[in-house]
């Protein structure tokens, strides 16, 4: 290649930022804590006292469907002492009673009985601390930011690109969380590109076509579209990922919507529902025999992912070259991780 048509190949992050806890705080409030969160479906959310309580990206926070229909969130931290008010994961609740000294919240989270607590206090001043809450089709979202635009500007034009896939119809399967062991950014570069579907998902190659495999980004949006066609007997595959962390990955059998979750600076998860179109018992196998096999993906991304992070952590690797070609993505979704922390005052 001549020096004219010579193709700078970008740097990646430098490996100190897979494992820095003081780097993990500033990600958690300029990326996590200004994006939109998937926090439940719409289902969950069906009856008034149903909530969905979950941490996301280390701040504990519930969803509530009130007797008046409204959906609400707060933090799911008492103006007592800190305790939690609802349980993580899914349930219902007539009243809001705290579980470590019982105090009672109305469902617009407002302070109302302190029992036993012996002294004034004034009730107006001790509410629960609201986030803000919205849906978008059949999914429940909360945000931390105030000032964040709305949830179906923020999701871009992800909303028209998952427009003909029939989310509401779409009955849930079943969840699956995968403890990834690793930074979040390392399965975030993973996902980033399909570089490494050939020599890492042997059933993943043969069933789609890598030679129409193709990474599209919408910079301005966060948003990540990467395609590619049906191998013979295989599936197409269309993966959609809103930065930071929420992806759809489509396939000709049925869909998962992914969460990748943060849990500390050397900790992720990734929360996965399963979705169908057809969820009659004759089909069931099937069904099964399909969350297998992307279940198969998700463990030799996880495996792969964990050895990358433990040789990041060894203090031999600093910094590598990226494709520009092949991992267009990975680049972007990096420029995305040092452009949130730059604007949020790095
Ligand atoms: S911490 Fe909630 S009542 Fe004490
Ligand atoms: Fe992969």
């Amino acid at each position: 290649m001549d020096a004219a048509t010579r193709i700078e190949a970008p740097l990646s992050l430098p490996a100190s930022w897979y494992s820095d806890p003081a780097l993990w705080q500033r990600e958690r409030q300029a990326i996590y804590g200004t994006s939109w969160n998937l926090i439940a479906r719409a289902d969950q959310l069906e009856t008034p006292g149903s909530y969905v309580a979950h941490v996301v990206a280390g701040w504990p926070v519930f969803v509530l469907r009130g007797r008046d229909g409204a959906l609400r969130a707060f933090h799911n931290v008492c103006r007592h002492r800190a305790s939690p008010i609802v349980e993580d994961g899914q349930g219902r609740c007539e009243v809001l009673r705290c579980r470590y000294h019982g105090w009672v919240y109305d469902q617009d989270g407002t302070l109302r009985r302190t029992p036993g607590f012996g002294a004034d206090i004034d009730l107006a001043e001790f509410g629960l601390i609201p986030i803000r809450v919205e849906s978008w089709r059949s999914l429940v979202f909360v945000c931390l930011d105030r000032k964040a635009p709305p949830l179906a500007l923020w999701l871009g034009s992800l909303t028209e690109r998952a427009a003909g896939y029939p989310l509401e119809r779409m009955k849930f399967h079943r969840m699956m969380v995968i403890d990834l062991g690793v930074n979040w950014k390392t399965y975030g570069d993973n996902y980033a590109e399909g570089y490494h579907v050939p020599t890492v998902h042997p059933a993943l190659n043969r069933a789609i076509r890598m030679d129409t495999y193709e990474v599209e980004c919408a910079v301005a949006e966060g948003v990540q579209v990467h395609r590619a066609a049906a191998a013979g007997g295989g599936t197409s595959g269309l993966w959609l990922w809103k930065f930071p962390g929420l992806f759809f990955n489509i396939y000709d059998w049925g869909m998962s919507v992914v969460r990748l979750e943060p849990l500390d600076h050397l900790r992720s998860q990734l929360v996965y529902w399963y979705l169908f179109t057809d969820d009659s018992p004759e089909t069931r196998a099937r069904r099964d025999e399909m969350m297998t096999w992307s279940l198969t993906i998700v463990e030799e991304d996880k495996q792969i992912c964990r050895e990358v992070q433990r040789n990041l952590d060894a203090g031999i690797y600093d910094t590598g070259r990226l494709s520009p070609v092949l991992e267009t993505g990975v680049i972007q979704f990096q420029d995305w991780v040092r452009g949130r922390l730059a604007s949020a005052g790095d």
